[in-house]
């Protein structure tokens, strides 16, 4: 194991992910973390980049037992200008901050570092540098405008660099991280996939104890889904997965997962329908924000009253867990050194319920990127349209249908949705796009069909694709798809008088319309 010390820089997620592309298992701690509190002892060690000025009065610090641990040390940017910073040397404002690519030099190719590195594009990311060297240190790459762009102590196996290996940008990035990890610290190259299940369902059983029950939420999308399988392959029906039909879900929704979860992959599931008590809550609120408050509330009473109700089988104690599927891109906020003290911060849609229920939460998929869980959802035999599902947010149809949100309102919207995403499986397109959906907008449009003068709602079609849901651009379709969807719709879909297509980008537009 690779112990990361994160000193809070947006990119040292990445850290531990690239690892795992090799195989090599690494645990990312905040830059505080005392090595005297660590019940294991790491191959090696990389601090991270991070925001501060290693000069500044409350800049963070590296706990210096870690140079008494014997073990090959890697500093990327402000880890590096640490590094400098502890050993005596002058680091401060360069006249240039860089920010971007850089050409890196590599001056000394016998470094183990830069096997197969040599000169390549490299990403920067700092306003500070070093000036000098320190004792025992020497320069083994430069860059334009960072003389100590890469630094060694070979004898105590202490490495800097200035530049970010960890993210694409870095073209030898991978290469370099793989030489510190495998060839320098003797990392062994045996995580899996498999045996992150392996390893989870036993933290899992130790961590509940053998009696303990644990809750769940779950809502058919593949997070909620992934973690609630392993928690039954981990303990069995002391695992309670719970649904809760919250009246603005797809069509059929609660129906399939139940089939799903429960006759395919055995999770124990109670699913409760509660669609009246969110209406209700929601009548005659248009405003979307108040909508995701009033969904994100009644979830909660929905939620607890149904956990009051689930006797523990096994022991006469309460529920004392809760599982929650978060992931890594979820947590870093929570995880990631912020100032002087670490702040743990609990998932927004769950604070509710860890405080009032005196609930511990369990998150298993916590280390896991997307793509990574859904590898693991297929090792799991979770089916593979569930896993390659497009997101859905949480307050569903609620924000899909703009204006109020009525019964009759969510059923127009539910069937234009099931005709658009029906179309798109049958034209092979599902996968090529990132999220599509159907929105009801609260306009009526004059139409004719038959003879008939029609006046009736408009239905406005979502299409995007994107990486990361932060920037994203409209899916192009075929103009003969197009039109069979929108005929479609008019004809099946009462109260529907016209369709359109949204072809704005985010930004400036969001993905969702609400
Ligand atoms: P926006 O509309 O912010 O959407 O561009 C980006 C992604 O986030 C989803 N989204 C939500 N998910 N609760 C959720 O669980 C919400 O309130 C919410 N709002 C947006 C959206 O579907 C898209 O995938």
């Amino acid at each position: 194991t690779i112990l990361v010390l994160d000193f809070g820089s947006q990119y040292s997620h990445l850290l531990t992910r690239r690892l795992r592309e090799f195989n090599i298992y690494a645990e990312m701690l905040p830059c505080t973390q005392k090595i005297s509190e660590l019940n294991w002892k790491p191959k090696g060690v990389i601090l991270s980049g991070g925001p501060y000025s290693v000069y500044a009065p409350d800049a963070p610090h590296v706990d210096k037992a870690v140079f008494d641990l014997g073990v090959p040390i890697l500093g990327i940017c402000y880890g590096m200008q640490e590094l400098a910073w502890i050993n005596g040397t002058e680091v401060s404002r360069g006249d240039k901050r860089e920010y971007g690519e850089a050409q890196l030099s590599v001056v000394d190719h016998s470094s183990p570092l830069f096997k197969d590195v040599d000169h390549s594009k490299v990403w920067m990311s700092h306003g500070d540098k070093l000036y000098g060297l320190p004792d025992g240190f020497k320069i083994i790459a430069t860059s334009e405008n960072s003389p100590y762009c890469g630094i060694s102590n070979e004898e105590k196996q202490i490495y800097g660099i200035q530049f970010h290996p960890e993210v694409t940008h870095s073209e030898k990035g991978k290469v370099l991280l793989k030489n510190f990890a495998v060839d320098i610290c003797k990392a062994t190259q045996n995580w899996s996939m498999k045996n992150f299940i392996d390893t989870e369902i036993q933290r899992i059983r130790t961590l509940v104890g053998p009696d303990a029950e644990v809750i769940g939420a779950v809502s058919g999308g593949v997070d909620s889904t992934v973690a609630a399988k392993l928690m039954t392959e981990a303990i069995g029906d002391r695992f309670h997965a719970i649904l809760v039909d919250n009246g603005v879900l797809r069509k059929d929704e609660a129906k399939i997962v139940k089939e799903t979860l429960t006759e395919g992959l055995g999770i124990q599931l109670t699913v409760i329908d509660a669609a009246d008590e969110f209406l209700d809550k929601l009548a005659g609120v248009t405003d979307p924000e108040k909508k995701r408050k009033i969904i994100g509330n009644t979830f909660i009473h929905v939620f607890e009253r149904c956990a009051a109700q689930i006797k523990p089988k096994n022991s006469d104690k309460e529920i004392e867990f809760l599982l929650q599927g978060t992931l890594y891109p979820d947590v870093i906020e929570s995880i990631s050194f912020k100032g002087p003290s670490q702040t743990i911060k609990t998932h927004h849609n769950v604070g509710g319920l860890l405080d009032n229920m005196k609930l511990k939460l369990i998150e298993p998929l916590r280390e896991l990127f997307k793509d990574e869980v859904r590898e693991l959802g297929e090792i799991m035999g979770i089916p593979h349209d569930l896993v390659w599902r497009h997101p859905f947010p949480g307050p569903g149809i609620a924000i899909r249908v703009l204006g109020e949100v009525t019964r009759s309102q969510v059923a127009i919207a539910r069937a234009a949705d099931h005709i658009y995403i029906e179309e798109i499986r049958k034209a092979g397109l599902y996968n090529q796009i990132s999220q599509a959906f159907a929105c009801l907008l609260p306009v009526k449009s004059v139409g004719v069909m038959g003879d008939q003068r029609t006046y009736e709602q408009v239905i406005a079609l979502r299409a995007i694709e994107t990486t990361d849901f932060m920037t994203a651009d409209w899916f192009p379709f075929p103009h003969e798809f197009l039109k069979k969807v929108a005929s479609r719709i008019v004809n099946e879909v009462e109260g529907v008088a016209r369709v359109t297509y949204d072809i704005t980008s985010k930004p400036p537009a969001t993905v969702e319309w609400e």
